[in-house]
């Protein structure tokens, strides 16, 4: 077993931080110095180190880019204004990575290096954490195999590593969205709760169709009558019908088990909402706001953190929402910024401190 004493650590000579704001910087587009890294070989996890970020040396035959096996994480950790720093629920995200990692036939990674490493990776790269109000230091852990030959199977060899990237918010407005009809994201039995890399890459076109006609991002809904509610591109969505909000439930394996969706279910029973995760279908949306009682749409997730839905299309019907008069969505959103920022009592125990 591989302790985290035992990871080896070489750092940069210079920062590039001296070049680099973290004012104002965009989603995913600067990277900290250092990076994690570990190589799957002859069953066991080896050659666990953080080193200067770097470039791969990949062959032609790279199984991954062939066969897609390759699973992500997403994760933030935020610096409160006494500067202690803390990773926000990342046991979630672990179990989540090796769910994701056994359906797509790939090894587990231990605590020992997803953990720990990820700690030591955030300690190292620390003063890579912005304090702007809406950024944090997303935390990116890939896994992708690694053989270099032919054939489709299970792949012996892999490589695991973690990103740092200083971030602004992903969605800064709230958002125009557009419910999917043509394509489809996921099916019961499929790879939809996984957060394999195949998932984003299917689900482009549907976005680029969306972005066509102005909208955002799409709601997906399911494979057999186009009608269940999913989730929207990188986020969970809720509904808000009088004083109950609802969310499509996990059962079927077609969503993923987001870590921001249970943190803001948590919080809206604080706040005295009732909470429901069941089958929702767009006519029972439809109904709602017809008569009134949809009160705000939302999506929720790590990078976005919780996104306000301003117009929600269904063929050509359009429902808009004038969100500057909503009052839980910005409620829930500033119940999690102040437990995220320190500024509130941690008190489900979701901050890891460094
Ligand atoms: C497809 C999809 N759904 C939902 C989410 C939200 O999950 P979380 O709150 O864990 O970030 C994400 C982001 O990770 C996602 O990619």
């Amino acid at each position: 077993m591989i302790a985290a004493t035992d990871i080896q650590v070489t750092k940069v000579e210079q920062s590039k931080l001296k070049d680099i704001s973290l004012d104002n910087i965009p989603f995913g587009k600067y990277f900290s110095d250092h990076m994690l890294e570990a190589d799957y070989i002859d069953g066991e996890w080896r050659n666990v180190e953080i080193k200067p970020y770097q470039s791969f040396l990949i062959e032609p035959s790279l199984s991954s880019i062939h066969y897609g096996q390759a699973i992500f994480e997403g994760i933030k950790a935020y610096r409160d204004a006494a500067g202690n720093v803390a990773i926000f629920r990342p046991y979630e995200n672990f179990k989540r990575f090796n769910t994701s990692a056994e359906r797509m036939c790939m090894p587990v990674v231990p605590e020992e290096i997803f953990i720990e490493g990820m700690k030591q990776l955030v300690e190292v790269d620390k003063n890579w954490i912005p304090s702007t109000k809406d950024h944090s230091l997303y935390i990116r852990p890939v896994m992708f195999s690694t053989d270099t030959a032919l054939g489709v199977r299970p792949a012996e060899t892999y490589k695991f590593f973690i990103l740092l990237s200083p971030s602004g918010p992903y969605f800064a407005k709230p958002m125009k969205i557009l419910v999917e009809e043509e394509y489809t994201r996921a099916a019961p039995g499929g790879v939809g709760f996984a957060k394999n890399a195949g998932n984003y890459g299917g689900s482009l076109i549907a976005a680029k169709k969306a972005n066509a006609m102005g909208y955002d991002q799409v709601l997906w809904t399911d494979a057999f009558e186009h009608k269940w509610l999913q989730e929207v591109g990188m986020m969970n969505v809720m509904f808000v019908i009088n004083d109950t909000a609802i969310t499509p439930s996990l059962e079927e394996g077609t969503i993923l088990k987001g870590v921001t969706r249970d943190s803001v279910l948590t919080l809206l029973k604080e706040m005295g909402l009732k909470v429901e995760e069941r089958r929702i279908n767009i006519d029972e949306v439809m109904e709602a706001y017809k008569n009134g009682a949809l009160k705000e749409v939302f999506g929720t997730g790590t990078a976005a953190t919780i996104a306000p839905i301003k117009e929600l299309r269904y063929k050509d019907f359009v429902m808009s929402f004038d969100t500057d008069s909503w009052t839980i969505a910005p409620q829930a959103k500033k119940l999690l910024t102040e437990i995220h920022n320190g500024t509130a009592a941690d008190r489900y125990n979701w901050l890891v401190k460094l």
